[in-house]
C-alpha cells in the first residue's frame, strides 16, 4: 500500500486511571524507594515480594465481603477454573505468604516491607488511580502496644527523612469484634428513625457494614451523625476495656517519642481486618484524597486466612500521593511568607525562623496586605504570617494556612517555641 493511500492508525491510549512515570518524576520515585528501603532495612525489616495477582478468595476473606474494595473495585478474571484478582492492597498477600511459607515458625517478630502496584476499579480523580503503588510494612507476632508505636514512629520518621515533617497523624481505637457488635446495636438504634433521610450508600451500609457509614461525605448523612445523641455515642469510649488500655499505652509511647497525633473518633478505615489501633497520616496539600498513609492492627487476619493465631500491625503509603507531596514541596519551598508593613520587626522575625530551619521570605514591597497575600499564595508558601502595626503592638501574630484559608492568632513568644 502506498503511503498516500494508507490510513494513519489511531494511537492507543493508556487505560483510564493509570499513569506513565518517566524522566524527572522517575527521580522522585527512585529517591523514595531507596530511602524507604534503606530506612526499614536499618530497622530490621526485610523486603518481601508477593504476586500482583492472587486467588479472589484471599481478598474476599481477608479484606472483607462487605467492603467497597471487594464489592465494587476488584479486577477479577477467570483462568481455567480459577478466579483470580489483581491485588487491591498488599496486606492480604503478605499474610498469605507468611502462612504458606511457614514464617510463623520464625522467631517473633517477623517484620516485612514491600513495594508494588495495586489495582482498584475506583472513579479516577486527583490522588486516586486505578493502578497505584504502595510502600507498606507489616509486623507479625507482637500483641503489645510497642509494635503499633514502632510502625507509627517509623512512618513519621520516614516522612521526616523525605523532607515532610508536618504531616498530621490521626488515630482511633475501634476495639474488637465484640465492640463492633456493640457499636452496631447502639449506632443503628440511634440512626434507624432517620434512615430514610440518608443516602442510598449509607442505607445499604446500615444493613451490611454500619461502621463504614461514618466515612460518608454526604451533608445529610453527616448531619444525622452529628445529632448530639449520636455524636456523643461516637465520641464515647464504646470499645472493650482491653482495647482502651492498649490504645492508651500506644499513645503514651507516642507522647514519649514526641510524636503529635489527634484522636479522630470517626476514623474507621475501608478494610474489615482491623481491630484496636487504626491510624491515617494526612496532608492538607492532597485535596479530597488527603491520606498519604493508612494502617492499623489486625490480630485475627492470620487466623482468618488459615494460619495459627498471630497478631499483626502495619501500614501502607500511596507512592503517587507521596510523590505529589514531594513535588509540591520542591515547588513551594517556603514555609512562611511574612505579610507586613513593619519591615524592621519582620526582618527580625524572619531571621529567627530561618535559624529554626524554616524557609521564610519577607514581603518587602509595602503593598496592601491583600496583594501581599496573593503573592504568598503564588509563592506556594505553607503559611502567611501577618505582621502589621496591631500585631507588633500586641505581640500576637495572625497565622494563615494558605491551603485551607484557616487563620489563627498566636502570641509571638509561643509561636517561636514551636
Ligand atoms: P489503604 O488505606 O486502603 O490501606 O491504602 C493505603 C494508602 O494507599 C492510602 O493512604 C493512599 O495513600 C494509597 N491509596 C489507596 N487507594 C489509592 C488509589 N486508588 N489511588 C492512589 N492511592 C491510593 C491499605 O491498603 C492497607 N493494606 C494498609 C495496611 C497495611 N494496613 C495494615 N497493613
Amino acid at each position: 500500500m502506498s503511503s498516500k493511500t494508507s490510513k494513519r492508525q489511531q494511537p492507543i491510549q493508556r487505560p483510564k486511571g493509570t499513569q506513565d512515570i518517566f524522566l524527572s518524576e522517575m527521580a522522585h520515585w527512585h529517591a523514595i524507594e531507596q530511602a524507604a528501603s534503606r530506612f526499614f532495612d536499618s530497622a530490621g525489616y526485610s523486603e518481601i515480594r508477593t504476586p500482583a495477582f492472587e486467588s479472589t478468595e484471599l481478598f474476599k476473606r481477608g479484606v472483607g465481603e462487605d467492603t467497597d474494595i471487594v464489592n465494587k473495585e476488584m479486577y477479577t478474571f477467570e483462568k481455567g477454573d480459577r478466579s483470580l484478582t489483581l491485588r487491591p492492597e498488599g496486606t492480604a498477600g503478605v499474610v498469605r505468604a507468611f502462612i504458606e511459607q511457614g514464617l510463623h515458625r520464625q522467631p517473633k517478630p517477623v517484620k516485612f516491607f514491600y513495594l508494588g502496584p495495586m489495582f482498584r476499579y475506583e472513579r479516577p480523580q486527583a490522588g486516586r488511580q486505578r493502578q497505584f503503588h504502595q510502600f507498606g510494612v507489616e509486623v507479625f507476632g507482637i500483641e503489645g502496644p510497642a509494635a503499633d508505636a514502632e510502625v507509627i514512629q517509623l512512618a513519621m520518621k520516614l516522612f521526616e527523612t523525605l523532607g515532610l515533617p508536618n504531616l498530621a497523624l490521626e488515630m482511633n481505637n475501634i476495639g474488637n469484634s465484640e465492640s463492633r457488635l456493640r457499636f452496631r446495636q447502639e449506632f443503628c438504634k440511634r440512626i434507624e428513625p432517620v434512615l430514610g433521610q440518608l443516602c442510598a450508600t449509607c442505607q445499604t451500609r446500615f444493613q451490611n457494614n454500619p461502621f463504614r457509614m461514618l466515612d460518608c461525605k454526604n451533608p445529610a448523612c453527616q448531619e444525622a451523625y452529628n445529632e448530639p445523641e449520636t455524636a456523643n455515642f461516637l465520641e464515647s469510649e464504646w470499645t472493650s476495656e482491653a482495647s482502651q488500655a492498649h490504645y492508651a499505652q500506644v499513645v503514651s509511647i507516642l507522647d514519649h517519642l514526641n510524636i503529635p497525633y489527634k484522636r479522630n473518633h470517626r476514623l474507621v478505615r475501608g478494610l474489615d481486618y482491623y481491630n484496636a489501633t487504626v491510624f491515617e497520616i494526612t496532608s492538607t496539600h492532597l485535596g479530597a484524597q488527603n491520606a498519604v498513609c493508612g494502617g492499623g492492627r489486625y490480630d485475627s487476619l492470620v487466623e482468618q486466612l488459615g494460619g495459627p493465631p498471630t497478631p499483626g500491625v502495619g501500614w501502607a503509603l500511596g507512592m503517587e500521593r507521596l510523590v505529589s507531596l514531594i513535588e509540591h514541596k520542591a515547588v513551594a519551598g517556603l514555609d512562611y511568607y511574612i505579610v507586613t508593613d513593619q519591615h524592621a520587626h519582620a526582618l527580625e522575625l524572619a531571621e529567627k525562623l530561618r535559624l529554626q530551619g524554616k524557609r521564610t521570605e519577607v514581603d518587602l514591597t509595602g503593598r496592601g496586605f491583600g496583594k501581599q497575600l496573593a503573592t504568598a499564595n503564588k509563592r506556594k508558601a505553607q503559611y502567611a504570617i501577618i505582621l502589621g502595626e496591631l500585631e507588633v503592638a500586641s505581640g500576637v501574630l495572625e497565622i494563615k494556612t494558605l491551603d485551607s484559608g484557616e487563620q489563627v492568632k498566636q502570641a509571638l513568644t509561643d509561636f517561636l517555641k514551636n
